[in-house]
């Protein structure tokens, strides 16, 4: 297997995906600053797959929602879900040799990034198993816009692109075989950080998830997209948690807030990102 070092928010640390190796230079990096046009043909204002931009924020045309907040999307992952989930606080307790996060819907992978960057600036964190998953992946050039609405964050290298596109390109109907995998290693030497996305629909993929310790419940709100937020798959949610599994999400919709409290979570309403008044956290008893 071949690694490749890079300097990511000053930190070193390899990147390799599991079935074939995926590259990244430096060059890759500053290409971000520089804001250079790439391979992908990055175009701000495309209109393209059911997306637009605005703000630099994408908007779903399907569903009618952002992918996240215009008023900082970087900050309101960091509150909602890593924060949400109390995933510091877990760290700094002596948390387990491995944590499992399950995130509905991947999108723009910000969620993903946010979290690894913080799992990179603790000094000897576990190591995480990320899944997620994704029924309507972005193309390459709208999540190549993510590097210009948050300057001076490692995002999407060329070769992240390149190896996301790989795997959309070999699109299979299963959703266990149709699976990008990334594994990012901490400069401790000890652990690493794993990316597992699978492409398909929420019910499909959810079942192939393992037990979870930390949930980012982030599909779009509920009044625009219900098939995040069933019954169905808030019980699929339930049965792939165990004592002590956590969940967070920007949402506070009564219904869903009482289905979770019927399946033996606690659910705590706290003050919301930004303008938002409200969202929810949860802990399994
Ligand atoms: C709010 S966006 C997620 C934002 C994302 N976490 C990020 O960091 O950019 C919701 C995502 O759920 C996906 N989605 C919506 N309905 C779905 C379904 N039925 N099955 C799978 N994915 C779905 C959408 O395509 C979209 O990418």
């Amino acid at each position: 297997m071949r690694h490749n070092k890079f300097d990511f928010s000053r930190m070193d640390f390899v990147i390799f995906q599991t079935t074939s190796p995926v590259s990244v230079s430096l060059s890759d990096l500053l290409q971000h600053s520089d804001q250079k046009k790439s391979t992908f043909g990055m175009n701000l204002n495309h209109r393209k797959n059911g997306i637009e931009m605005k703000d630099g924020v994408p908007v779903s045309l399907t569903f009618g929602d952002v992918y996240f907040s215009k008023e900082g999307g970087w900050e309101e992952s960091r509150y909602v879900f890593w924060e949400g989930n109390r995933i510091p606080k877990a760290l700094s307790s002596g948390s387990p040799n491995v944590c499992t996060v399950g995130e509905l819907g991947f999108g723009t992978g910000l969620n993903f990034f946010v979290s690894l960057e913080h799992w990179l600036l603790e000094t000897n964190p576990p190591s995480f198993q990320f899944y997620s998953l994704e029924g309507f992946p972005l193309p390459t050039e709208t999540l190549q816009s993510l590097n210009h609405s948050f300057p001076g964050k490692a995002l999407w290298t060329e070769s992240l692109l390149q190896s996301y596109d790989k795997q959309l390109q070999s699109w299979k109907e299963d959703p266990k075989e149709n699976v990008w995998k990334c594994q990012f290693l901490h400069n401790n030497g000890k652990t690493s950080f794993d990316l597992n996305l699978l492409f398909g629909d929420v019910k499909e993929c959810l079942v192939q998830f393992p037990i979870v310790d930390f949930w980012y419940l982030d599909g779009f709100s509920p009044s625009k997209n219900p098939s995040m937020w069933s019954e169905e798959i808030l019980s699929l949610i339930g049965s792939h948690s165990q004592k002590g599994t956590r969940l967070a999400t920007f949402t506070s919709a009564g219904f869903i807030r009482r289905f979770l409290e019927s399946l033996g979570f606690t659910i705590e309403k706290q003050k919301g990102f930004g303008k938002k008044r409200e969202m929810i956290t949860g802990v399994l008893q």
